[in-house]
């Protein structure tokens, strides 16, 4: 019997959905109204009194206080969002014009944005082709006498080995952001990604491990950095006068029904990280048995991931040809939600351009990016909150694909 694929007409591989993200049951919005009937909806101006071992003061502190401690950072604030605390971290540095970052190029465009709203400019470094995390064999030949800093993405929740990081910031007297937008609890020799730099920077937005809608937070050991930090997303407060601003800062503040739910996240996190762990752990030893598809995870033992973003590489001459475009349209049509994720480097977006002449001129400075752009495939995490059978929903359908890839290349022209 010919199975025809479902973008053909046929029947999906599924047909039900998958679990929805964020995942609030009716029980947990009962729990939020609880938490925020009565008090006051903004967090208030001062920094936070648990810096100073005292008890929290609002929802805020409340979860500010939790994550601090678990994460085991002297100091920690949440704010409206992961681009916010980016942008934040790099003007606390103070960078001047003339001064450069370095940063992968396959990140969300924030991790470079943010260094340029700081005033200075993000210098590109190729990513390694295993993790999508930054090259670090190739840091050492984009340093100048201008490099002040290290972005550092740990992309879709897998560390980067701070190990060699730590050693070329000492080496160079560089500063290190940890853009920590994809991981929570992730660790690098047991110690918290987001803590091993100058200043770990979290997202907390809709599609994030925890999420409030949006949403961030910045963690620092430096009370003085961590005091500046604060002030810049309070209006430019230094001190906690309500109306003495010295510093050029905006109202960046997160409010307390965006706390509420990052409580409730919090509450939850642990469990469904868990789950998607056995979940993507099997995902991956079942989709590396496909042939053309490898997986995109790290086997250094010092690192615990995060599964944020469930990656694969597709190689479309193991799909005789079908391109990664028409592959996921086919996924999708087959009930399994999957992106092609990023579809340039950075590198590529006229807002960096330095010395530009072509995008052509990239695809030799950064071929992994360019490969990455070409061939990764992106699974978001919740489809890895349900159960072993709608893993076995993903596989079938990528089986199904390859099996009756025939249906879907296109025609071949006929000389006449
Ligand atoms: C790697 C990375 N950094 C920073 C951000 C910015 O976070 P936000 O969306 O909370 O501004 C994101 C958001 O997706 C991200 O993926």
């Amino acid at each position: 019997m010919v199975t025809i694929l479902a973008i053909k007409g046929g029947a999906k591989t599924r047909n039900k959905p998958f679990n929805t993200w964020p995942d609030f049951k009716e029980e947990y919005l009962d729990k939020i109204v609880k938490m925020i009937k009565g008090k006051v909806l903004w967090r208030g101006l001062e920094i936070p009194k648990f810096w100073d071992n005292k008890s929290a003061i609002n929802i805020s502190e409340e979860f500010e206080q939790l994550f601090s401690n678990h994460i085991k950072s002297k100091y920690v604030f949440s704010l409206n969002s992961g681009s916010t605390a980016l942008i934040i971290a790099c003007k606390a540095l103070r960078l001047r014009k003339e001064d450069e970052v370095i940063v992968s190029p396959y990140t969300y465009f924030a991790s470079a944005s943010s260094i340029k709203e700081a005033g200075a400019t993000p210098v590109f470094v190729d990513i390694c082709s295993d993790t999508l995390n930054i090259a670090i064999k190739s840091i050492e030949q984009k340093i100048t006498e201008k490099t002040k800093a290290l972005m550092i993405v740990h992309f879709g929740g897998i560390p980067v080995d701070m190990e060699p990081i730590c050693q070329i910031s000492r080496k160079y007297n560089l500063a290190i952001i940890e853009d920590c937008a994809h991981v929570i609890n992730a660790k690098w020799d047991n110690k918290n990604v987001g803590t091993i730099g100058t200043v770990g920077c979290f997202s907390f937005q809709g599609t994030k491990l925890i999420t409030a809608g949006e949403g961030g937070a910045i963690a620092c050991d430096d009370r003085e950095l961590a005091n500046y930090m604060f002030a810049l997303h309070n209006g430019g407060r230094i001190d906690n006068s309500p109306y003495r601003h010295e510093l050029l800062g905006g109202n960046y503040r997160i409010s307390e029904i965006q706390s509420a739910l990052l409580m409730l996240g919090w509450e939850f996190f642990f469990e469904q990280e868990k789950i998607r762990k056995i979940n993507a752990e099997y995902f991956y030893e079942k989709v590396s048995e496909i042939d053309g598809i490898t997986i995109i995870d790290n086997n250094n033992p010092k690192i615990e991931r995060n599964y944020y973003i469930i990656a694969i590489r597709y190689n479309h001459l193991h799909f005789e040809g079908l391109t990664k475009k028409r592959f996921i349209l086919a996924l999708n049509a087959e009930g399994i939600p999957c992106s092609a994720g990023y579809d340039k480097g950075l590198y590529k977006n006229p807002l960096f351009f330095q010395n530009y002449s072509g995008d052509s001129e990239y695809d030799n400075i950064y071929p992994e990016t360019e490969k990455a752009c070409n061939e990764i495939i992106w699974f978001p995490h919740h489809l890895f909150l349900g159960k072993k059978d709608d893993v076995d929903d993903i596989i079938n359908a990528i089986h199904k694909i390859k099996e009756n890839v025939r249906q879907i290349l296109p025609k071949k022209r006929t000389a006449k």
